[in-house]
């Protein structure tokens, strides 16, 4: 038997799952990590917090089958700045996907550069996030720093470097870099001019799931090579089945997104959207909402003091919210409204209001704040018919019922939540020549055990149309 290891390089942990050939998920591993929060708005974590999670997974997947060990791949948290120096030494702590600081710098490429060029160099705009307005803060601000440069990574790229040597990253997670003229698959001449970079700085491009490498001795995987991966939302729709145009995907992580993949190529005309390729080779578009499973989280642990997710579920079933409404703004937001000002709210609070009511209004803020990203997609002519979903909030019945509500659309469940390492582990084996193309190896492996239908669709379009008219109303306070 073969077996494959796909790693989810997310933000509060590393995951690891060992797959056979098959697709069968033979075992689990997590190892958790911290973010550091140097200044209100700010987000960093240290690489080689990463390199220790990822060696610890990796021991503990592979005990005692290093040997039938064939292939590894990443599935990453995106848009995060790592830079090395000519002596491949982290140079500072990386700058997270999540991480505002850059408003200036966002403000700059959007607004002098404009909008307009930049999308016709990479599909995309700047967004507070994203790698290119992260080098220009590092340029700013820590000069000494930007000069040592010798290498600029993304996050999954720096543990595929530990471990084979070869300065590698995938299509789908450079687009989120704003370097990449994602139509073309090639880094933008233009763009790297504008962030005072060049191409030796950066990695070499691969598709998702072409080998870039072997395993360097020191980890005992004899027989394993590693392809470039994806950033984590192109793999976690590879880990559902998400491929081929029309096909949606929807991930309650630390972030939520609703990732629509495409056979072609295209740009929203507001750039609300990412536009972005995927790990199947082709493209996708994509809302980013910044604040989602990590909503309910912050509600339940920081602010009511518990991690009984379970209890809370039970009585957020009962509940309903009336004219109560939650913003998820709470790290400012991405997709659509591009604002690292906007704020969390909670707005219709009556003497009434019960704690259940406020926990069900967290999980519906988060599906409304993702249907305003579908309601662009569909401005773009984009309009799936069902949509899978995974990601640590998939794991609430409640929470997904709300979803398929809000959306108004079927969510198909996956037999596993594991999106991205799942993903990545499909990728492995399609590198190593399991399955002929990803598209066959999604066919033939993914499989669903449900599909909940919408069923409060009049009350939710209701709620909706409130619901969009409260961040245009708010936004003068931020
Ligand atoms: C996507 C994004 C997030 C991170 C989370 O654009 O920023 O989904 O990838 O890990």
């Amino acid at each position: 038997m073969n077996y494959y290891i796909g790693l989810d390089l997310g933000t509060s942990g590393l995951k690891g799952l060992l797959v056979a050939q098959n697709g069968k998920i033979i075992k689990q591993a997590m190892a958790e990590y911290s973010v550091i929060y140097p200044q209100n708005g700010w987000s960093e974590q240290n690489p080689e917090d990463w390199l220790n999670a990822m060696k610890k997974v990796l021991r503990e997947l592979s005990d005692g089958i290093e040997k039938g060990i064939k292939g590894i791949s990443f599935g990453g948290q995106m848009h995060g700045l790592v830079v090395l120096d000519e002596y491949d030494r982290v140079i500072r702590p990386c700058i997270l996907w999540n991480d505002g600081r850059t408003q200036k710098q966002t403000d700059y490429l959007n607004n002098v550069i404009g909008k307009e060029k930049l999308s016709s160099l990479t599909a995309n705009i700047a967004f507070a996030g994203f790698t290119a307005p992260k080098l220009l803060w590092l340029r700013e601000h820590e000069p000494d720093h930007f000069k040592r440069i010798a290498k600029i990574m993304l996050p999954k790229d720096y543990l595929a470097f530990m471990l084979t040597g070869v300065f590698s990253t995938d299509y789908s997670d450079a687009s989120g870099t704003l370097l990449l003229d994602v139509k073309n698959k090639r880094w933008s001449k233009e763009m790297l001019a504008i962030c005072g970079v060049t191409e030796r700085q950066l990695p070499t491009l691969y598709e998702s799931y072409e080998v870039t490498g072997k395993v360097k001795s020191e980890y005992n995987l004899p027989n394993a090579v590693v392809t470039a991966g994806a950033g984590d939302n192109a793999a976690a729709a590879i880990g559902t089945g998400t491929v081929g145009s029309g096909a949606c995907n929807v991930s309650l992580g630390t972030s939520g997104t609703i990732f629509l993949s495409s056979d072609n190529f295209s740009v929203d005309e507001k750039n609300a959207l990412h536009s972005f390729c995927h790990a199947d080779g082709k493209w996708h578009l994509m809302g980013c909402i910044l604040s989602a499973a990590s909503a309910r989280k912050w509600w339940l642990e920081d602010i009511l003091g518990t991690c009984d997710y379970d209890a809370d579920e039970r009585e957020v079933a009962k509940a309903s919210t009336e004219g109560l409404y939650f913003l998820p703004y709470l790290s400012g937001e991405r997709s659509p409204h591009n604002d690292v000002n906007a704020k969390g709210a909670f707005i219709g609070l009556t003497a009434q209001t019960t704690k259940a009511q406020m926990s069900r209004a967290v999980m519906e803020g988060v599906a409304f704040a993702l249907r305003d990203c579908l309601e662009v997609a569909k401005q773009n002519g984009v309009n799936p018919t069902y949509t899978n979903i995974c990601g640590g909030g998939a794991k609430s019945g409640t929470w997904k019922q709300i979803v398929a509500d809000v959306l108004g659309i079927p969510v198909h469940i996956p037999e596993t939540e594991q999106g991205p390492a799942y993903g990545a582990a499909i990728l492995a084996m399609v590198g190593c020549g399991e399955y002929a193309t990803v598209e066959q190896a999604t066919k033939r492996i993914i499989k669903f055990k449900q599909v909940i239908q919408p069923q409060n669709t009049t009350e939710y379009e209701c709620k909706y149309c409130l619901y969009a008219k409260l961040y245009p109303a708010l936004k003068t306070f931020y």
